[in-house]
């Protein structure tokens, strides 16, 4: 057994997802569907594709969509199994008989570092993913949350997801101070919540994968309320990288925000033009249409 292996993922789903209003209004934002699958699917075989055993969802009123829909539905696989629909059978017990599912309640919306610390009961003392449920990244072979744990396993730290970020984009994410230490991978020392543009202390900014040793759980509870009122994971992140105690991998793959719509229209192309079945034929047809604009 590896030392350390990673073998839980949180991800933080107790959000409006008011980006994505109004079909956000009754579903859940994750739960929206990317060509046959749920945002949040993608994220999760992402994670099983990691080596994760154990998905930790955070959860709020509302949202019990995505419990249901890693349980097993016994009628629909009754009925798929008499009518001998084995590929359908297939595809929907993928994920619940590979994964535990938990889920835990974040009661008040005070921010994703606090989503963080709801899961601390159920992951206990051992390393974690966290992995946001409407940012996909395709990283065919060597998932993005994989990329983190072997970074993870090298230098014994905290490590999160970057990615260069455009100056216009700079005021909506996390952006970090770094050093290089080798190809891909950087050394933290701090990072500032969506900062303007000028206050930037580079242009990497963190996206949506993180991967925390139990030290994050000290440094969320020493984490004061911070932009937007919010205790924010991006504050608990600086805390450790003060410490020495934070590395960054700049990931390979490709991602898509898929919580914002154009974000998500782009993500649905992508896995549209990639899909076993409909990717040559929408391939054939986007030309053509195309070639009509
Ligand atoms: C969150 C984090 C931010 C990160 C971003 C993208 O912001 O707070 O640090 O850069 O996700 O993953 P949100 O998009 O939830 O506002």
């Amino acid at each position: 057994m590896v030392k350390n292996k990673v073998r839980k993922a949180v991800f933080p789903a107790a959000g409006l997802g008011t980006r994505f209003l109004p079909a956000s209004k009754s579903i859940p934002k994750e739960m929206i569907t990317v060509v046959d699958k749920p945002i949040i699917q993608y994220i999760v075989e992402e994670a099983v594709e990691s080596g994760v055993e154990q998905v930790i969802l955070v959860t709020a009123r509302g949202k019990s969509a995505l419990e249901d829909h890693f349980d097993k539905v016994y009628e629909l696989e009754d009925l798929l199994d008499r009518r001998g629909k084995k590929d359908l059978l297939e595809a929907s017990r993928k994920l619940w008989n590979m994964i535990e599912v938990v889920s835990v309640r974040q009661h008040e919306p005070l921010g994703l570092g606090h989503a963080f610390y709801c899961a601390k009961q159920v992951v206990g003392d051992e390393p974690f993913l966290g992995m946001l449920p409407d940012d996909m990244v395709d990283s065919p072979g060597y998932p993005c949350a994989k990329q983190l744990i072997d970074v993870y396993h090298k230098y014994d730290c905290s490590v999160v997801a970057l990615m260069k970020t455009p100056p216009e984009l700079i005021d909506k994410y996390g952006m970090v101070k770094f050093e290089q230490v080798e190809g891909n991978v950087v050394k933290m020392f701090d990072c500032v919540e969506k900062p303007r543009p000028a206050d930037a202390p580079s242009d990497l900014g963190i996206v949506a994968r993180y991967l925390f040793t139990p030290e994050i759980f000290q440094a969320l509870e020493e984490t004061k309320p911070g932009v937007g009122g919010e205790i924010q994971i991006t504050d608990a992140i600086a805390n450790l990288a003060r410490k020495g105690r934070m590395y960054g991998c700049i990931f390979s793959g490709e991602r898509f925000d898929a919580g914002d719509k154009f974000g998500y229209l782009q993500a649905t192309v992508h896995y549209a033009l990639k899909h076993p079945e409909l990717g040559a034929r929408f391939s054939d047809w986007l030309k053509q249409y195309l070639k009509k604009i």
